[in-house]
C-alpha cells in the first residue's frame, strides 16, 4: 500500500504535544495538549511511507513506529527546530504551542515574600511556528494547522487559514466533554479555501488517517 501512496517518500514535519514555559527552575506555563492527534498523524504517515519528523513537546507517549523524533520543551525551541526541519513537502502543526513565555526565567526558584498576595508575571508573546512555516522562502507544498476553540469555530478556524497563510485548518472545539484535548476521541473540521470537511467523531487513529487522506488527495492533484 505505502508504495502506491501519495505519501510514500514525501518528507513530513509533524508538530505536536504541549510546551512548557519554565517560570524559574520548578515551575512552568503549559497547556491540556497530550500529544495524541500529533502522534497519530505522524505514525499514520510513517505506515503510508513518508519521511517523518516528529516534533515533540514534553509528552510521556511511545515514538510511533518509523517515525523520526525530536523532543523539545519551549516555543521557542520548537520554532527553531521545526524550521531546521525544512525542507518538507508537508508540515503538519498539531502542537498547542505557547501563545506567551514569561520575559525572562528567574535564575533560582521564586520564593514568597512575607505579606505578598499577589504576583505579576510578565509574557511576552512567542513566535508563531505555523505562520511562519508558511511564509518560509522553504514553505512546505501544504501547510496545515489546527486551530483549537471553544466557541464560533468556524469564524476563528477560518481567520487563521487566511492569516496564517495555511491551506487546511483542522478545528475541533476543545473544553466539550469527550473531544479535544486529553481525550482519545475527536471530531474536527478541516477547512480549506474551497470548501470544508467534517471528519469524526472518532477514535483519533482514525481521523488521523482521514486528514492524511485529505493531504494525500491535495498532493496528489499539484
Ligand atoms: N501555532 C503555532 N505557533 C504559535 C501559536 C500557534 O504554530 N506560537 C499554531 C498551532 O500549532 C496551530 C495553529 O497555530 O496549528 C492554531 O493554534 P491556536 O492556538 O488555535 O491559534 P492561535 O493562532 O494561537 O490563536 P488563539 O490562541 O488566540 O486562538
Ligand atoms: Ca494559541
Amino acid at each position: 500500500m505505502s508504495a502506491t501512496s501519495p505519501l510514500a517518500g514525501r518528507r513530513i514535519v509533524v508538530s505536536a504535544g504541549p510546551t512548557f514555559e519554565d517560570i524559574d527552575p520548578v515551575r512552568f506555563i503549559g497547556n491540556r495538549s497530550s500529544g495524541k492527534m500529533g502522534f497519530a498523524i505522524a505514525g499514520a504517515a510513517a505506515q503510508r511511507g513518508a519521511e517523518v519528523v516528529l516534533v515533540a513537546g514534553p509528552v510521556s507517549l511511545p515514538t510511533p513506529a518509523g517515525v523520526g523524533r525530536i523532543n523539545v520543551r519551549s516555543a521557542a525551541q520548537m520554532h527553531a527546530t521545526v524550521l531546521g526541519a525544512l525542507p518538507a513537502d508537508v508540515y503538519i502543526g498539531a502542537a498547542a504551542v505557547a501563545d506567551y513565555t514569561p520575559r525572562q526565567m528567574a535564575a533560582g526558584k521564586i520564593k514568597k515574600q512575607p505579606g505578598q498576595d499577589t504576583l505579576v508575571l510578565e509574557l511576552v508573546r512567542t513566535a508563531d511556528v505555523l505562520a511562519d512555516v508558511a511564509a518560509h522562502p522553504l514553505r512546505p507544498r501544504l501547510v496545515v494547522g489546527f486551530a483549537a476553540e471553544t466557541h464560533d469555530v468556524a469564524h476563528y478556524a477560518r481567520g487563521k487559514l487566511v492569516n496564517k497563510k495555511v491551506d487546511l485548518i483542522a478545528a475541533n472545539r476543545v473544553g466539550v466533554e469527550g473531544s479535544g484535548f486529553e481525550s482519545d476521541d475527536n471530531a474536527l473540521v478541516v477547512y480549506a479555501a474551497d470548501g470544508e470537511t467534517a471528519l469524526g467523531p472518532a477514535p483519533k487513529p482514525q481521523l488521523a488517517d482521514e486528514l492524511l487522506d485529505l493531504v494525500a488527495a491535495r498532493l496528489a492533484e499539484a
